[in-house]
């Protein structure tokens, strides 16, 4: 189990979900290429991300989660990037009011480039074609040509997550994301809907607070806070081509850690205990995510968090579970039991997406707003019972105003969806649906603070 780990023992057990290229050495090439550029974050941003993800499994901070199903080198825009920033901003200035506690934010961003497909095949129109894979491996363009893996895709992926994260770091602590200006977060297409009266009157309460703050003698000097947040990255450690060429040995710690982002996630399709995916993760220092779907047994995630955080160290594991609203009873709480009974320290986090997708009567892939919802309220209720912590949410979501999700206070209906439906992915919730799901959790974080108060 604990056998010596090198950054290419992945290449010896089996591998599902990724590409063969056809040209080997153009893969070498690029492979020794991406080898010799920089990282995109350093171990020290990783080993913090532990540390407040840690917090976070004790119920000392809340985890947020969320971005692109899949970003495309289309979309690649500086007002795409700061909108989801700031629909997660304010998400997470939501949060924190409810919960009364850090809100850890993590972008499904600068990275999050390859896409596990439930068939290698997909039919457009009357033609079939090899799958889409996501922009770092193939093309969206429904042509045989544009379908066959391109290694130099993994350069452009690059390129894109190092100016994205560029902007990101500017964002985070430059002055944008600075508490004062918690008002003008607010993107101008959604300025008079109903969900967002309610998020001004909490604007509103933070002025006030930060006032009273000032009044007090807390300034500019002395609450650097206020100023800036920490933002990490995260994405599915899919392409490990990819992911060992940026792999890197720590100088502080000799650690290896990934420097594809801070965190990454291993796919609920590529969990095998014995696969390339989880030899890959389980050798880097990263805080690392574990999907859980319905298929994974107590003694399947007991061994993977055996091989993945055999120290058993609080904040290494995330286990994002997404059963489908409705299966959540069926699941968790046995996972939740089993981990428990042996003591490990594990975050529990819900992704209310990945469970829940339907075809519209339309055609369209989508999720409703309900089951999305719904799904979350069945994973606090759960930890609830079994005594838990739930430590937090995982969104597909954009800051941008698409028609991919039905429901929400603003209601996509089905026939909306053709109006805006820009994913490369799966369905995404827009940036009201986004704000309205925040406030629904705060309210579920405010109830268990309250049910927790009385209860001591
Ligand atoms: C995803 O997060 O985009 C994804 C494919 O999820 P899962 O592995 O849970 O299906
Ligand atoms: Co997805």
């Amino acid at each position: 189990m604990c056998a010596e780990w090198t950054k290419s023992g992945w290449r010896e057990k089996p591998r599902i979900q990724m590409p063969d290229y056809p040209d080997a050495d153009a893969l070498q090439a690029v492979e020794a290429k991406l080898a010799s550029y920089p990282p995109l974050v350093f171990a020290g941003e990783a080993r913090r991300l532990r540390g407040e993800l840690a917090a976070a499994s004790e119920g000392k901070a809340f985890l947020l989660q969320g971005g692109d199903c899949a970003e495309s080198f289309a979309d690649f825009r500086a007002d795409n990037i700061r909108d989801t920033f700031q629909v997660m901003l304010q998400m997470a200035v939501v949060l924190t009011f409810g919960a009364k506690c850090p809100v850890v934010k993590i972008g499904r961003m600068a990275g999050q480039f390859a896409k596990p497909r439930s068939s290698p095949v997909e039919k457009v129109g009357d033609r079939e074609l090899p799958s889409y894979r996501g922009d770092i491996i193939n093309g969206f363009e429904p042509t045989d040509e544009s379908r066959v893996p391109d290694p130099n895709r993994m350069l452009q992926a690059y390129m894109q997550a190092a100016g994205t994260l560029n902007l990101l770091r500017a964002f985070s602590q430059g002055g944008f994301a600075d508490i004062n200006r918690v008002h003008s977060w607010t993107l101008d297409f959604t300025a008079g809907e109903e969900g967002y009266a309610e998020y001004h009157e909490l604007a509103n309460r933070i002025s006030e607070s930060l006032q009273f703050m000032q009044a007090a003698g807390v300034n500019d000097h002395n609450a650097d806070s206020l100023h800036r947040v920490n933002f990490y990255t995260s994405h599915e450690a899919l392409l490990l081509e990819y992911e060992q060429a940026l792999a890197r040995v720590d100088s502080t710690t000799g650690v290896p850690v990934a420097g594809s982002g801070h965190m990454i996630w291993i796919g609920d399709r590529t969990r095998q205990v014995d696969g390339a995916h989880v030899e890959f993760c389980r050798g880097v220092q990263n805080p690392i995510g574990l999907k859980c779907g319905p298929t994974i047994s107590e003694s399947d995630l007991l061994k993977l968090i055996d091989t993945l955080n055999p120290k058993n160290e609080a904040g290494r594991l995330t286990l994002i579970s997404r059963f489908g609203a409705g299966n959540v009873g069926e699941h968790l709480p046995k996972l939740i039991r089993a981990v428990e009974r042996e003591g490990r320290k594990v975050l529990w986090c819900c992704d209310p997406m990945h469970g829940n997708t339907i075809k519209s009567e339309t055609g369209y892939k989508t999720r409703p707003f309900e089951r999305v919802l719904r799904e979350v309220r069945e994973f606090f209720a759960i930890h609830a019972a079994e005594g838990t912590i739930p430590g937090g949410v995982h969104f597909e979501m954009t800051g941008r105003d698409v028609t991919e999700c039905t429901g929400g206070v603003r209601a996509v209906l089905d026939e909306n969806l053709s109006d805006r439906y820009h994913t490369a992915c799966d369905p995404r919730l827009n940036a009201s649906q986004s704000l309205e799901l925040a406030f629904l959790v705060a309210d579920m974080l405010h109830n268990r603070r309250e049910a927790q108060r009385a209860a001591v």
